[in-house]
């Protein structure tokens, strides 16, 4: 079985329709140059991408990531990605994985400076092992964001809410949240509610009932809490989106940051206060993130 691999896809319009794509896929080596120098992806950042969490070759919430890679293209004015084109090059993709845990990545590019446009490509590669965060959790810091609630809204040019390849800041933060002795981060608005970890969702538990930051506050709609949301009704659990106060990390029941390649971590402390652990439900929702999920 390959480890690593990579396809480089030529895209067609979105209401482009036919039975077999493979002849827009080229497939290049993982460990080899294949990108221009004038790529706008690599020197502005200029571009999209998702991450899929890929379980014995089965590729995770497929249709949840392409709805979020067409959002986030639709928001940085990018042609919007032809579903039934990425969904077999995700295919041919995870066909290449073998047993255990994997990610495939999605990059939807600007572009090259002067040439092509735009460029897109796919990528799969084994994931890290997240068996000992999944157990003992993260301690966590809050990190003002810098903007308010209402930016998302109010300057739409900022891409708030799409999954955009500019994620040194989100790098930084963690960072910083290293520095401070913590293991990950949570922003908050500078109105002070939560909002999201530098890569994963937040959902907080209050007696039966489960909380994550509405995500038109400039967030990402993360994929996996979609789908924990799913699991919890199920269970027959209350779920809700609300505007949460800094303040509500600390009174939680529980709290997680769930994303699709880590899935999910208890928080066990915010900014040097101990948070309750839910281990049973850590367990659990551990359990059904890794059963395959379409
Ligand atoms: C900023 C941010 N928020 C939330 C998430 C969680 O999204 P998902 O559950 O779709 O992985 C991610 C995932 O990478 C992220 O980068």
């Amino acid at each position: 079985m390959t480890r690593r691999f990579a396809l480089m896809i030529d895209p067609v319009a979105a209401v482009e329709q036919r039975a077999d794509y493979a002849d827009t896929f080229t497939q290049v080596d993982a460990a080899a140059p294949a990108l221009s120098v004038g790529e706008l992806s690599t020197q502005r950042g200029d571009g999209v991408f998702e991450s899929i969490g890929v379980i014995d070759g089965h590729a995770q919430e497929v249709v949840p990531h392409l709805e979020r890679l067409a959002h986030s293209a639709r928001l940085c004015d990018l042609p919007v990605p032809n579903q039934e084109q990425w969904r077999q090059a995700i295919q041919q993709a995870a066909a290449q994985l073998g047993a255990g845990e994997s990610v495939i990545k999605l990059i939807l590019s600007r572009g090259v400076e002067h040439g092509p446009t735009p460029t897109a490509w796919v990528t799969a590669a084994p994931a890290a092992d997240f068996a000992a965060v999944r157990r003992n959790g993260v301690k966590v810091v809050t990190l003002d964001r810098g903007y308010d609630l209402g930016a998302a809204e109010r300057a739409p040019w900022l891409l708030l809410g799409a999954k955009t390849l500019s994620y040194a800041v989100n790098m930084a933060a963690l960072r910083e949240a290293k520095r401070r002795g913590a293991d990950d981060a949570i922003f908050l608005s500078s109105d002070g509610f939560v909002l999201e970890a530098p890569t994963a969702s937040l959902i907080l538990r209050f007696g039966d009932r489960f909380t994550t930051p509405a995500p038109n506050g400039g967030i990402l709609h993360g994929t996996t809490q979609l789908s924990v949301y799913d699991h919890l009704l199920a269970r027959g659990f209350e779920v809700g989106y609300d505007r949460i106060p800094a303040a509500d990390l600390t009174r939680a029941d529980a709290a997680w940051l769930v994303s699709s390649v880590r899935l999910a971590t208890a928080i066990t402390a915010v900014d040097g206060t101990p948070v309750a652990v839910d281990a049973a439900l850590t367990d659990d929702l551990n359990a059904y993130l890794l059963s395959p999920r379409d």
